[in-house]
């Protein structure tokens, strides 16, 4: 953890202020905020910052509903996190959905790539907006600086839901980060893969094309009046780390991660390749896939747990995502290699066949009979599942992992839909947070 962080927590309650006189405010910064967050800007690449003290969830919303008025299009990953469909919710946006062609593979190796985006901006001339994530939860970055060259010429907004990659535009190996390919607008969970507090998060302004007047009058309607300053002093922390020692430190992130898939790989997991097209893997994301043999990523991770005291950041079906940060070592990476090993001893593999089992894809996108907005605001009534085909759903119906939404309020209940969710509760019936228990849905009445 940064130094002044430390210092900032040895006594919490003492730095557990709000906006009293001295201590400026976040709303209308004029004093210590407004410096901090200038900073801020010039170490991240952006025109401006803005500290958030909600997570990207807040950032999302307020980016879409500065971007979007009600009834414009915003173009985006299906794969999208679920504050982006708050943020349609709020603002009345019309979703335009790119499904990524994951090529035969299992989606989790896929982003969206510049033909499939392309393809949407022709089909969708009008779109006010892009919305894509760099990189997704598994680590998949999009060629965003060819995507910039798309929407720069068609006018449309490049918004890009950085959550999970706060640190790539602090290392010239990493994939290209939201700033190098001058988005609009970008979000990032400093949270998460930097060293500030849970929550806190930054929203990064790019571009001239943006209402920064409609920004900051949105910011104030989805923000705290209440900020943190332990949230607030985090983020600063955070920001002086990566600006003097980023580099240095990622290197070291980087030659932990080269090591930990150097022996995944030869304990014979399949692992994200690092190049794929155009789609670079941001290398300290590490996800391996467990579908050649016949335990489960769940039951993977639970041994890791047990026998190697190692939290894995998600599993699934049949696979398991670790994270290395700027916190780890090379004590962390023994440490890991070494339940790697036990792990590998107590899997049985199903067969001789090298390939992982083919998942069943998800179902396809359906039709949008009305948008979420207005699906969200009709009156709605429960139903059970097996009677929901041909109805309107009024809810989101997103199934983890993944989280890719299977309906979104306002889409109408294909017969695959339901079977695929029955599939699902019928596989996963042994992971946490099952879904096995849900039986009804709400619809439009
Ligand atoms: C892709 C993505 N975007 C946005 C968010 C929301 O971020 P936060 O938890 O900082 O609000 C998450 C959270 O996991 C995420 O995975």
């Amino acid at each position: 953890m940064e130094g002044l962080l430390k210092l900032l927590l040895k006594q919490p309650l003492k730095a557990d202020l709000t906006e009293v006189p001295g201590l400026d405010n976040l709303h209308a910064p004029l004093g210590m905020i407004k410096d901090a967050q200038e900073i801020a800007a010039e170490a991240f690449g952006a025109e401006e910052s803005f500290f958030l003290i909600n997570g990207s969830t807040t950032g999302l919303m307020a980016m879409i509903n500065t971007a979007c008025r009600p009834g414009e299009k915003i173009i985006l990953s299906r794969s999208s996190h679920q504050a982006v469909f708050g943020g349609i919710i709020t603002s009345g946006a019309v979703p335009a959905y790119i499904s990524e062609d994951s090529q035969g593979k299992p989606w989790e190796f896929s982003n969206v790539t510049v033909s499939e985006v392309e393809k949407a901006l022709g089909e969708n001339p009008e779109a006010r907006a892009l919305l894509v994530n760099n990189p997704t939860y598994f680590g998949v970055c999009p060629d965003l600086k060819e995507l910039r060259k798309l929407t720069s010429k068609k006018g449309v907004l490049l918004l890009v839901d950085e959550a999970h990659g706060g640190h790539l535009s602090f290392h010239p190996e990493l994939p290209a980060g939201a700033a190098e390919a001058e988005a609009d607008l970008w979000v990032q969970s400093t949270h998460k893969t930097l060293g500030s507090l849970t929550q806190s998060a930054m929203l990064h302004l790019g571009g001239r094309q943006v209402n920064r007047e409609r920004l900051i009058h949105t910011l104030k309607i989805f923000q705290s009046t209440s900020p943190s300053y332990l949230l607030l002093a985090s983020l600063d922390a955070a920001r002086r780390q990566m600006a003097q020692r980023g580099k240095e430190l990622l290197d070291k992130v980087i030659f932990l991660a080269e090591e930990a898939r150097s022996q995944l790989d030869q304990l014979g997991f399949e692992l994200i390749p690092l190049e794929q097209g155009e789609c670079k893997l941001d290398i300290t994301r590490l996800a391996f896939f467990t579908g050649r043999f016949k335990e489960t990523g769940k039951q993977a991770a639970d041994i890791l747990r047990r026998a190697g005291k190692i939290q894995v950041e998600m599993c699934g079906r049949d696979h398991v995502l670790l994270l290395l940060t700027l916190g780890h070592n090379e004590e962390d990476l023994a440490a890991l290699v070494n339940a790697l090993r036990f792990l590998r001893e107590r899997l049985t593999l199903k067969g001789l066949q090298k390939a992982p089992v083919q998942k069943p894809s998800l179902p396809p996108i359906p039709i949008q009979a009305m948008v979420p907005r207005e699906a969200v605001n009709l009156p709605f009534e429960r139903i059970f599942l097996g009677e929901a085909a041909g109805r309107i759903s009024a809810q989101m119906v997103n199934i983890y992992p993944p989280g890719i939404p299977i309906l979104v309020p306002g889409e109408v209940i294909t017969p695959e839909i339901l079977e695929y969710i029955n599939r699902v509760k019928m596989e996963l019936s042994e992971m946490e947070g099952s879904i096995k228990g849900v039986k009804e849905i709400t619809v439009i009445k």
